[in-house]
């Protein structure tokens, strides 16, 4: 008998891989896989939060009026030219939705974002890889992928798995390289990590120019991953073509105002930022101390580092280490890193921990 059969470019997208939370025997342990915000939540998210829980009966603002005004008001902002989705993610899948089609090019880096090929294959495009430069994004690679059956590139800024960060000269680059018809998103999921004042000039490219769209997330810096708000800006056409195919109420009335609460909570992102600073740091050197034993971290610009294991001891059995040690890091053998490892800053202890592990690793590989 016949069935259903799903589209072949369906079929062909290989399941996402979230981060672990608990150990193959089913321990919890420190779950440093996912890129989270290892200190929580804004206590004011948190009780704005539930104070929502008397309007369960409602629906949400089907055009999230406050939360963009809100955001627009924080970053200066058009908030007409502002969209939300369930999570970062949805912006994402909606930039593919609305600009890519059967047949069409999507580019995104060798060591990118797993969503990037799922979102592209949804819509039957065609996913197109440029290679990296030592793990970093090669703006000349992009552009020589370019064909004229590209309709979008994908940058994660700082990149996840890498961590690696493209400046603002190397992107003002790669959007004057890109035809006008081409999307050019940059996905700022980690930008509020960015050592010191650096910024990619993405917010000002999608403020004058009409193929660029950012994302942004409350998943990270903000503490609200469980909540999946993340937002985007374009031009208004941009915007209004993506409007078309979301879901009418894909963010809760208690998630987003959660969300408003932490914009409101600078304190807390100050103290997350601090803290991510200095473990980033402290935990990069204390990997260059391990140098000898071929280990190394790539350089990081966001809340993660990936530590590369070229000695003795392997990713796959520092993988294992850890977990056993109580920690849950990211090993990453499907996405082309089967020598390396991406672990998320944690607490002062958790950062330690994972360290003082390594080092008790590298001692016994000899
Ligand atoms: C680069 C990048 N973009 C987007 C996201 C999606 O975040 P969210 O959907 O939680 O906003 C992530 C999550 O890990 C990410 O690493």
């Amino acid at each position: 008998m016949s069935a259903p059969e799903p589209k072949p470019w369906i079929m062909a997208i290989a399941p996402y891989i979230p981060g672990r939370s608990t150990t193959d025997d089913g321990r919890k342990v420190a779950k440093l896989s996912s890129n989270e915000n290892p200190l929580g939540t804004s206590p004011k998210a948190r009780e704005a939060f539930l104070s929502a829980a008397s309007r369960l009966e409602r629906y949400p603002d089907a055009s999230g009026t406050e939360l963009r005004d809100v955001l627009a008001d924080k970053h200066g902002l058009d908030p007409a030219r502002i969209i939300y989705g369930n999570g970062s993610d949805e912006v994402l899948h909606l930039a593919a939705g609305a600009f890519a089609g059967p047949g069409d090019e999507v580019i995104f880096v060798k060591y990118g974002f797993a969503v990037y090929e799922i979102a592209a294959r949804r819509v039957g495009a065609v996913p197109v890889i440029a290679p990296d430069h030592d793990y970093a994004t090669d703006v000349d690679a992009i552009l020589a992928c370019v064909t004229e059956r590209t309709k979008l590139v994908y940058i994660a800024n700082p990149n996840n798995p890498t961590g690696t960060y493209a400046t603002k000269e190397e992107i003002a680059r790669l959007h004057a390289g890109l035809r006008p018809d081409i999307l050019l998103v940059l996905d700022h999921a980690y930008a509020e990590y960015i050592e010191g004042d650096a910024e990619d000039g993405g917010m000002a490219l999608a403020e004058t120019a009409p193929n660029v769209l950012v994302t942004r997330t409350f998943s990270k810096m903000y503490g609200l991953a469980a909540e999946r708000i993340g937002w985007g800006y374009a031009s208004p056409a941009i915007i209004e073509a993506m409007h078309r195919i979301r879901l009418p109420f894909s963010i809760t009335i208690a998630g987003t105002a959660a969300a408003i609460a932490a914009l409101g909570d600078t304190e807390f992102v100050e103290h997350t930022r601090a803290h991510n600073a200095k473990w980033r740091a402290w935990f990069s050197q204390e990997i260059a101390q391990l140098g000898n034993a071929g280990l190394r971290a790539v350089p990081s610009q966001a809340n993660f580092v990936l530590v590369l294991f070229e000695g003795k001891l392997t990713a796959e059995a520092a993988y294992k280490g850890l977990m056993d040690a109580g920690y849950i890091v990211r090993w990453l053998p499907g996405q082309g890193l089967p020598h390396g490892l991406r672990i998320t800053v944690g607490t002062e202890d958790e950062t330690r921990g994972v360290a003082t592990a390594l080092r008790a690793m590298v001692e016994k590989a000899g």
